[in-house]
């Protein structure tokens, strides 16, 4: 087809815009032609533009030549229209389109440009595979679907800045060329071509400027950082996401919480339309642990974790005595209403728990004032009072008990729990469960390298009566860090932090940095430390994350415009690619053969 140019043709309105007010006015609208239907001789188009759609109707009697046009656009193909709008007429109005009772009746029609068959029908429900839409990205995101989730995540950024600003804080860029920032994951690195051998880190998060900020006196400081980490990917993990990075002097939890709380509350209202409650609930992690098995709950349903420890010290049921007798715990969930699950069902279970690291999944049912099959005969009249009473245990209800160690008891049966929601569809519709875990331990035991490391980062202060237990029993070490938890998703993590250089090398030297080590990675914080470092604290929300919980995504790839597929690989260009030889060969690079399958699955742990 011919193809015109804009030429002296300026659109008056966007493709969302009219209605009947606008009846007998000319407009010229400009958009993409999403449907076509040829009706008793009359050719609708249905034309489309991010703002909405609006019909447009051509009529052989009007222009012969314009129709003849018309008949040959294609789905996709951009046009140009100008013409009247008319209110259509009665029975065919559109109540659930803002423009449904309008049409436009083209004069002019200017082809702008032809499009290819796309590989998928742009409507919805969308049949394509995840590969074809991220290949095919710009089409996808033509769709409205993912129209409203740009303009959500548009919304929620442009809350944030009016929230910071509004209440004191500084939008500040820290480098992208950056020193090492650890925050657990491996760096993608930038090799200088100026000094060869030498590599800049891309920032895994601005932590460590975002410290040296306050140092020099910033007070309130925010950014809306890219964070760069190179680690497996997930649901709710990209190589590339957002943070909301934030950081405050002279503050302590409650300061910090107050301003998140703040913050999301117009996050919520401003991209969703949403109120939500504050202040947020709080719990300790060992809480949290204990009670859900998860250091980020989903407290959108009870079916909480029931410790039955002490009750069950001499039961003649051999596994949980011997556990209890080794300083082990005995703790169970109450499916509620699971009581006619068949053995198969059970069983299932228990070939999940045991996957989990589970020694088994013991169970049994309570019946009128008793505890019938499974391990219910092993317990006494008045065990099993006790263990109905506090599992709060009706007929129709199914225990299912793990005893192992408290920690490992805990994750299994957290597990479970979630399973159970998803099984059993537990959430009610519409919740907003925010919660703050606190408390959280400063180091894990990592067996592997038999070695502490920071559970976090190492730069969370210890809480003041942990101080001194930091040579002696690290694991006993709390630290001032705490999670924002929505809807059992982790949306935020932060800290109190070191502010002083004692404090800070005492910390780096439990994770096994010598001061030599600390110097040369971490000199110029440490050397801040010298000059007047005022306490202070911090904070960072996951803007993907959260635009993902906003809008009803269950994964945040659709949040960001162009992510990376599961492997890392963005598949519309095609990143990463070969690097040019000459590039190389400028940076001093020479790549040695990949290793193979196995070796790198190794690596990738
Ligand atoms: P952390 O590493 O916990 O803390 O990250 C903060 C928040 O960022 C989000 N997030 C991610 N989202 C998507 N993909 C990822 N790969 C990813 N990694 C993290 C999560 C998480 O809660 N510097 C500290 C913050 C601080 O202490 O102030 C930090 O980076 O929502
Ligand atoms: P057994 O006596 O080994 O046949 O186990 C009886 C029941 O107890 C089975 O349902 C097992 O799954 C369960 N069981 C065994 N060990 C544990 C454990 N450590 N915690 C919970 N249940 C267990």
């Amino acid at each position: 087809m011919k193809l015109d140019l804009m030429g002296d043709l300026h659109r008056t309105h966007t493709c969302g815009e009219l209605t009947k007010e606008d009846v007998g006015n000319e407009v010229v609208l400009m958009g993409w032609v999403r449907r076509r239907r040829n009706l008793g001789g009359l050719l609708f188009v249905d034309l489309f533009d991010r703002h909405g759609l609006t019909q447009v109707v051509f009529r052989p009697d009007d222009d012969p030549e314009i129709f003849a046009r018309a008949e040959h656009l294609g789905a996709e193909y951009v046009i140009g229209a100008r013409g009247e709008v008319m209110a259509r007429p009665e029975g065919t109005v559109n109540t659930d389109l803002p423009t449904g009772e309008v049409e436009v009746h083209v004069a002019e029609l200017r082809v702008l440009n032809a499009s290819e068959t796309p590989p998928f029908v742009m409507e919805e429900p969308l049949k394509a595979s995840d590969e074809l839409r991220l290949e095919y990205r710009f089409l996808d995101l033509r769709r409205p679907h993912m129209q409203r989730l740009i303009e959500a995540r548009h919304k929620a950024a442009l809350a944030t800045r009016k929230y910071l600003a509004g209440n004191g804080f500084l939008e500040i860029e820290t480098p992208i060329l950056a020193k090492k920032t650890p925050e657990g994951a491996r760096d993608f690195i930038v090799p200088s071509r100026v000094h060869r051998g030498k590599v800049y880190a891309l920032p895994q998060s601005p932590q460590l400027y975002k410290q040296i900020l306050m140092v020099s006196g910033c007070d309130r400081y925010f950014q809306i950082a890219r964070c760069l980490r190179d680690e497996d990917l997930r649901a709710d993990r990209q190589p590339e996401h957002t943070q909301i990075d934030m950081e405050m002097s002279f503050v302590t939890e409650d300061d910090v919480f107050g301003v998140a709380e703040g913050l999301m509350t117009a996050i919520w209202r401003e991209a969703a339309g949403v109120t939500i409650e504050t202040p947020f609930p709080r719990l300790t992690y060992r809480e949290a642990m204990d009670r859900f098995g998860s250091d980020k709950p989903d407290t959108r349903f009870g079916m909480e974790i029931v410790d039955l420890t002490d009750l069950l010290g001499e039961t003649e049921f051999n596994v949980f005595r011997s556990t209890i007798e080794g300083g082990g715990t005995v703790k169970c969930l109450n499916a509620v209403g699971c009581g006619g699950w068949s053995r198969g069902e059970i069983d299932r279970r228990e070939a999940l728990a045991k996957k989990w690291g589970a020694k088994g999944l013991a169970w049994t049912k309570p019946v009128d004032g008793a505890l019938q099959g499974g391990i219910g005969k092993f317990f006494s009249e008045k065990e099993t009072a006790a263990v109905r009473e506090r599992a709060g245990a009706a007929a129709g209800d199914l225990l299912l008990f793990v005893a192992d160690a408290r920690k490992k008891t805990n994750e299994i049966l957290g597990r479970l729990r979630i399973a159970l929601r998803d099984d059993l569809d537990l959430v009610p519709e519409g919740r907003l469960n925010f919660l703050w875990v606190t408390d959280f331990p400063m180091f894990a035991w990592n067996e592997d390298s038999g070695s502490w490391e920071a559970e976090h980062h190492m730069f969370t202060m210890p809480r003041p009566e942990c101080i001194d237990l930091l040579e002696t029993d690290p694991g006993q070490v709390l630290g001032r860090l705490y999670d924002l938890v929505l809807n059992g998703v982790e949306i935020a993590s932060g800290s109190i932090r070191i502010h002083r250089r004692d404090i800070q090398e005492r910390v780096m030297a439990v994770v096994g940095i010598t001061s030599e080590d600390a110097e040369r990675r971490f000199g110029f914080l440490l050397k801040a430390f010298d000059y007047g470092a005022p306490p202070h604290g911090g904070l960072a929300p996951g803007l993907d994350r959260i635009v993902m919980l906003v809008t009803g995504e269950d994964s945040i790839r659709d949040t960001i415009v162009f992510p990376k597929s599961y492997r890392g690989i963005s598949l519309m260009d095609g990143s990463p690619s070969e690097a040019e030889p000459a590039v190389l060969d400028e940076l001093g690079i020479r790549f040695v053969e990949p290793p193979d399958e196995e070796s790198r699955d190794r690596d990738s742990g």
